[in-house]
């Protein structure tokens, strides 16, 4: 089909990234060296003006979620976002208070309970697409609390505006995910920044080799400056093929949640059901959004794609309309 539903860029990672890859193949006999573990480290934390103790390598985003119990009580997620930090949570006994913002889904409307030891929160937000200010996630931070931002899209995001991936502070944890612009999902790779004490509570209890040789290989590449460079120049892109979808739906009469800044947009459309089911069967695949919480099934999650795929897909939509 084809894919505005899943937000990962391409079906296949950059060729200079799995020619890297490949080259280390040779190695596999060996366990994964502390010295790759370091070099991927040290690439991480360079990257965002950090040191390399403030960095945990993660399979994944969604292992940072995975180890959220360790830190916490009392979780306050603020939603419409993604599911998984809920999962894990909740998995683990957890106590768990959603915290659900009202359409524009502006934070300044959060009411976060004074008890919660723990705020996940996405920025920019899966799937609303909102950036929110890095002063308004600040404004969270409580005596005794700690605020996990879930930046798997801010490299999405020019300039990487309102990340707090570059601020050291002993109660602020950013993951980041290098799934979706690096189409790395099967590879699983991601890590977290973050105080030294508060990684290290993180990882207590990972077995041995938590990352394998590949990963800690992708994540070394994907944080050098080439890198970077190419992710920032694509983060641009994103955002002109942002507003021409945005404006081709809008023109259609549908309503578009705005402003938005991640490589997705939300919309609102009469019958979603239909709209998802008739999509499909052109051919076409776009996320329904009933499994966020807060959102309904006349909400769609549409993913930024080139010129091409966007015709075709407002040709589909109109014929449906
Ligand atoms: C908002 C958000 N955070 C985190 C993740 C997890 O990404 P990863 O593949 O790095 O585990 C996803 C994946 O869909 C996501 O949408």
């Amino acid at each position: 089909m084809l894919d505005f539903a899943v937000n990962v860029a391409s079906p296949a990672p950059p060729a200079w990234l799995v020619r890297r890859l490949a080259e280390r193949l040779g190695s596999l006999g060996r366990y994964p060296s502390s010295a790759d573990e370091l070099a991927a480290r040290t690439a991480v934390a360079a990257r965002h003006g950090r040191s390399p103790d403030e960095v945990l390598l993660l399979a994944g985003g969604a292992e940072g979620f995975a180890l959220l119990p360790k830190l916490c009580t009392h979780a306050a997620l603020i939603h419409p976002s993604f599911t998984e930090p809920d999962v894990a949570l909740r998995g683990a006994g957890v106590r768990v208070t959603v915290v659900m913002l009202r359409r524009p889904y502006a934070l300044s409307h959060a009411v976060v309970p004074d008890d919660a030891d723990l705020v996940v929160l996405g920025n920019p937000t899966n799937p609303t697409s909102v950036l929110h200010p890095a002063k308004s996630v600040l404004a969270l931070r409580r005596p005794g609390r700690i605020v996990v931002v879930d930046e798997a899209f801010a490299d999405a995001v020019p300039g990487e505006v309102e990340s707090l991936s570059r601020l050291s502070l002993p109660d602020v944890v950013v993951l980041r995910s290098l799934t979706k612009t690096w189409s790395l999902a099967g590879l699983r790779c991601g890590y977290a920044l973050g105080a030294p004490e508060v990684l290290q509570r993180m990882a207590t209890g990972r077995p041995h080799w938590p990352l394998g040789t590949l990963q800690l290989e992708a994540i070394a590449a994907c944080c050098e400056p080439e890198a970077v460079a190419e992710s920032s120049d694509r983060a641009f892109r994103i955002c002109d093929e942002r507003a021409a979808l945005a404006t081709e739906l809008e023109e259609l009469g549908i309503s578009v949640n705005l402003p938005a800044a991640g490589p997705f947009l939300l919309i609102d459309v009469a019958d979603g059901e239909s709209m998802r089911k008739g999509l499909r069967e052109k051919g076409i695949a776009v996320r329904r959004c009933d499994t966020f919480p807060g959102l309904g099934p006349d909400q769609l999650r549409i993913a930024v794609r080139d010129a091409r795929s966007v015709r075709r897909l407002v040709t589909a939509i109109k014929e449906l309309l």
